[in-house]
């Protein structure tokens, strides 16, 4: 059946900036959000090979000047956004549990997945507060439902600590007009987590399709038995940004084909 979500045009006039919006989810989310009518800003640290249809500019989200330098950028040339896809991040540190991890990793981590949200989250509120108008989404893991030490332990911790900061902050902008909501994918298929199954492979000495087995099951399995298409994840935010979900915010939504064993 042919997906009438991607004709609906209810961004028009909208400004959006996705960060990470090169590449797998992000990259899904910023073609989205352009079909629905909005003018889409994306920031990578690397300009992305071939042809891109949005306004890219150059940051490194984990640097402070980067940040300055990007929110200047939009001040001046698109005056602020509307729409804010916090979408940066990933898994870079080892698995092994607690003696595998440095405070070099815990720092890297947690920059990567929660200060570089919330340190461009307070770089661009301002403009949002004074038109009382604006949307944020925090895009986290299920990872940070999920107690495996011995895989993904600072950024289980990092992405938490951002579903805490998101709900918190939802709590205060709501008064001022400022929706902020925080999306949740499980396993997606993306070209980092293509090779975290890869090296796992290589790592137990098994097949790829073994490693994928024995992934799922330390995470209870994938009840609809694939990952995720980054497309899907982009579908959840498009509705989460648009006036459709207007009466939405502070909630945590997974997309994660019914995997965490448990009731939330
Ligand atoms: N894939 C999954 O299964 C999965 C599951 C749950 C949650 N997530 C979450 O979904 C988000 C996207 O993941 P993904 O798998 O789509 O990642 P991805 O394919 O690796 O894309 C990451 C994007 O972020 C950019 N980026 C990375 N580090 C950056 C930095 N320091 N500053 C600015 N840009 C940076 C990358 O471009 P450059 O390299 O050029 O900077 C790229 O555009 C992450 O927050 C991740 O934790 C993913």
């Amino acid at each position: 059946m042919e997906n009438k979500q991607n004709q609906i045009k209810d961004l028009e006039g909208k400004k959006a900036l996705v960060t990470g919006g090169t590449k797998g989810i992000g990259k899904a989310i910023a073609d989205r959000l352009a079909e629905a009518g909005a003018t889409v800003i994306v920031t990578a640290r690397n300009q992305p090979n071939g042809d891109i249809n949005h306004h890219f500019i150059a940051a490194d989200l984990t640097q402070p000047q980067d940040v300055s330098s990007l929110t200047d950028e939009i001040d001046t040339n698109f005056g602020g956004v509307d729409i804010l896809i916090n979408n940066v991040g990933g898994l870079t540190t080892p698995g092994g549990g607690f003696s595998a991890l440095t405070d070099e990793h815990w720092e890297s981590e947690l920059q990567l997945n929660l200060i570089s949200g919330i340190r461009l989250d307070r770089a661009l509120l301002p403009k949002m507060i004074e038109r009382n108008n604006g949307v944020i989404i925090h895009i986290s893991s299920v990872a940070a439902k999920q107690a495996l030490w011995n895989l993904n332990m600072a950024y289980a911790v990092s992405k938490a600590a951002l579903n805490a900061y998101s709900k918190t902050l939802s709590t205060e902008l709501a008064p001022k007009g400022v929706r902020v909501l925080t999306v949740s994918p499980g396993a997606t298929k993306t070209p980092p987590m293509e090779k975290f199954i890869q090296d796992f492979a290589a790592s137990a000495g098994i097949t790829i399709e073994e490693a994928f087995n024995q992934l799922l099951g330390q995470v209870g399995g994938i009840p609809m038995g694939r990952m995720a298409e980054p497309s899907e994840v982009a579908s959840l935010v498009h509705f989460l940004v648009s006036p459709a979900a207007a009466y939405l915010t502070g909630t945590n939504y997974a997309i994660d084909g019914g995997s965490l064993p448990v009731v939330l």
